[in-house]
């Protein structure tokens, strides 16, 4: 952001015919408000793998899947999304996804 303003300054002050001073400019960064999430994960292995990029509330909000979809799921978020999950936890995963409340 430095570089950037000192550019825009040089910038700025050259098109300026010497007589005049430059102007200020004054750069203000954005601010964002993000959702208060009061949603948790019952399990800890959920949220060990996949709090990390999804809110709980996403994961609460899936629709029902069989087993072999949530499987699915998994499969893709490490293959297409490179989530670092391990292949030995598959199992466990996929219980605790089926036991959500969103799936009864
Ligand atoms: C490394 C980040 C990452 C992790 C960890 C991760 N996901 Fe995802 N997931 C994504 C991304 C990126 C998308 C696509 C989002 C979009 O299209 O808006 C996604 C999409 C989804 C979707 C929507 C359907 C779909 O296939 O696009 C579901 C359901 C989902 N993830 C479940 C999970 C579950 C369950 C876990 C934990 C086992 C998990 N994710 C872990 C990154 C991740």
């Amino acid at each position: 952001m430095k570089a950037l303003s000192l550019a825009a300054f040089v910038l700025l002050a050259a098109c300026h015919p010497a007589a005049e001073a430059p102007k200020q400019i004054t750069l203000t960064s954005q601010s964002i408000t993000l959702p208060v999430e009061t949603a948790t994960l019952p399990a800890e292995i959920l949220s060990v793998n996949c709090a990390a990029c999804h809110s709980p509330e996403m994961i609460l909000s899936q629709p029902k899947l069989k087993p072999e979809q949530w499987q699915a799921e998994v499969t893709k978020m490490r293959g297409a999304y490179k989530a670092s999950i391990d292949e030995k936890d598959d199992a466990k995963i996929i219980a605790a996804l089926l036991a959500l409340p969103n799936q009864k």
